[in-house]
């Protein structure tokens, strides 16, 4: 296994074990990917102001969401085809997440099937869905995932389009031979990214399947055909935050998509504690974009977050060694929140408040 130190160092050493189109897919944004820089840069400026002389001797990272016990708050964010990464794809990124106590966050476009990867989880993993025009295909989908016991309903609503990422229109992404959007090969209205023209598979077969007319009257169709919780991902602003919870939403995920879809968006770092204020207590805010350190999850939690989840590193531990590495890389994340804990004076998750934070 290749040694890493930081999370930081990870997309470099991945970046050789890739190919061109795959690594860029991985780790490219929308347009001049100035979200995706500024997800990680904001965190940067974030000053912490640490208490001290408290015990920290002993510290509890643990966190309860939608019923679920976490070891610590960090989740695996939904990410699509991560057979491109390694042979086991979402199975082993699913043993990672298990073999730490956390949760696996499945995409509509996972490589694996979703039965397939539901044995794999101990916790009840969530799944992200992205509605097709042809509902029928979107319910069936659905059902499948209550069947097999998932955790809750994962709504991504930054992504009426695909945002244009001009690595993948250069690089005429295709996943590669052999690799597809496993859940649409199941059953009826089975799906191919294939296509001959020049552009991003991936934003062909958005332009084609997607419903970009989903609104929030929908979210009343949703509860209707799938039982499960209803989290929301990509919420930027109280107003809709707020709305949200009006609708009775069970949670709220802050995220312009690893700025991959509007670029120059608000790093999601600042739209947290907007959210969390407007969502109010009984919704948990998460989120996700540029988390590579403790300190960002801990200053997460300062302004408002229960959880962060996190992206591209766990594609890079993925493709440096398989589950061994997405252990690694949440391992790493997991003990740099614990020492940031220890050295800001805060024994549990609930000692982290505001005060810490200047912005
Ligand atoms: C390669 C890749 C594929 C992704 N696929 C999906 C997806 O299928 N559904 C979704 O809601 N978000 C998807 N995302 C966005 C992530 O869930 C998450 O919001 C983002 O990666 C977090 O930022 P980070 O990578 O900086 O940690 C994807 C991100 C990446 C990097």
């Amino acid at each position: 296994m290749t040694t890493f130190v930081n999370l930081l160092e990870l997309e470099s050493l991945a970046k050789p074990r890739l190919p061109t189109a795959v690594f860029d897919y991985f780790a490219g944004g929308a347009h001049d990917e100035i979200t995706l820089d500024a997800n990680r840069r904001v965190y940067d400026a974030i000053a912490l102001r640490p208490r001290v002389l408290v015990d920290v001797s002993h510290r509890d990272l643990s966190t309860t969401l939608l019923g679920q016990r976490l070891a610590f708050p960090i989740l695996v964010a939904p990410m699509a085809l991560q057979r491109m990464a390694h042979t086991d794809g979402e199975l082993a990124t699913a043993r990672a997440a298990t073999s730490l106590q956390t949760i696996l966050t499945v995409s509509t476009l996972s490589s694996v099937t979703v039965e397939d990867i539901r044995p794999a989880c101990a916790l009840a993993p969530w799944f992200q869905i992205y509605v097709h025009q042809e509902r029928a295909l979107t319910e069936a989908m659905l059902e499948r995932v209550a069947a097999c016991g998932y955790g809750a309903l994962v709504l991504t609503v930054d992504t009426p389009v695909l945002g244009r990422r001009e690595r993948d229109v250069r690089n005429t992404f295709q996943p590669p031979p052999g690799i597809a959007f496993a859940n649409m090969m199941v059953g009826k209205g089975g799906a191919t990214t294939g296509s001959a023209e020049r552009d991003s598979a991936l934003a062909m077969y958005f332009a084609a399947r997607h419903d970009a007319g989903v609104t929030w009257k929908d979210l009343e169709w949703l509860r209707r055909v799938c039982p499960l919780p209803l989290v929301l991902k990509g919420v930027m602003r109280g107003d809709d935050a707020k709305r949200a919870a009006d609708h009775g939403v069970n949670g709220l995920i802050v995220s312009n998509h690893g700025g991959r879809q509007l670029d120059t968006t608000l790093a999601t770092i600042r739209a947290v504690a907007e959210v969390a204020e407007a969502a109010g207590t009984g919704v948990p805010v998460l989120v996700d974009g540029g988390v590579r350190r403790g300190t960002d999850v801990l200053k997460a939690i300062a302004l408002g977050a229960r959880a962060v989840l996190v992206g591209r590193p766990v594609l890079w531990g993925l493709a440096l060694d398989g589950e061994a590495g997405v252990t690694r890389v949440l391992t790493a994340l997991r003990d740099e929140l614990d020492t940031a804990m220890a050295l800001c004076g805060c024994a549990s998750l609930s000692d982290i408040g505001r005060d810490l934070v200047v912005i």
